[in-house]
């Protein structure tokens, strides 16, 4: 059912130095932050030969990534995305394996404009695995 890696999202405290880390010290192609009100964060794309890595930081009140770094201050990989060809598809499956689905279980529109689906990281290995229709 899954796909290629679409991208890790990984949540951190200082987005500029990250950035810079990325870049600099990794020699990666960085993007220019992108503020995503809707889903409560600034994105950086990181883009890599085969996969893409999406540095998160908050923003403004009540993001879902600030919980994550007050528990992990240094920040921390928040989830991997797979892709899939038919997300309803693919979530009646997980459903019906006993797979729990974030959230009110329909496909929300993720930060790249496509449908998207949170999966409960204690069905997958501790892991937070976002689902991405392409
Ligand atoms: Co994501």
């Amino acid at each position: 059912m899954i796909g290629r890696l679409n991208h890790v999202a990984i949540a951190v405290p200082d987005l500029a130095a990250a950035s810079a880390q990325y870049r600099d010290t990794l020699g990666a192609k960085v993007n220019p932050p992108q503020d995503e009100p809707d889903h409560g964060v600034t994105v950086v794309f990181i883009e890599l030969p085969n996969t893409k890595i999406e540095l998160l930081h908050p923003l403004g009140e009540n993001s879902p990534i600030q919980g994550f770094l007050d528990k992990n201050p240094s920040g921390g990989i928040h989830h991997i995305c797979y892709e899939v060809e038919d997300i309803l598809a693919a979530r009646d499956s997980l459903l019906a394996a006993g797979a729990r689905v974030l959230g009110s279980g329909e496909p929300r529109t993720g930060a790249h404009g496509k449908p998207v689906l949170f999966l409960h990281p204690k069905d997958f290995a501790g892991t937070l695995v976002e689902l991405e229709q392409v």
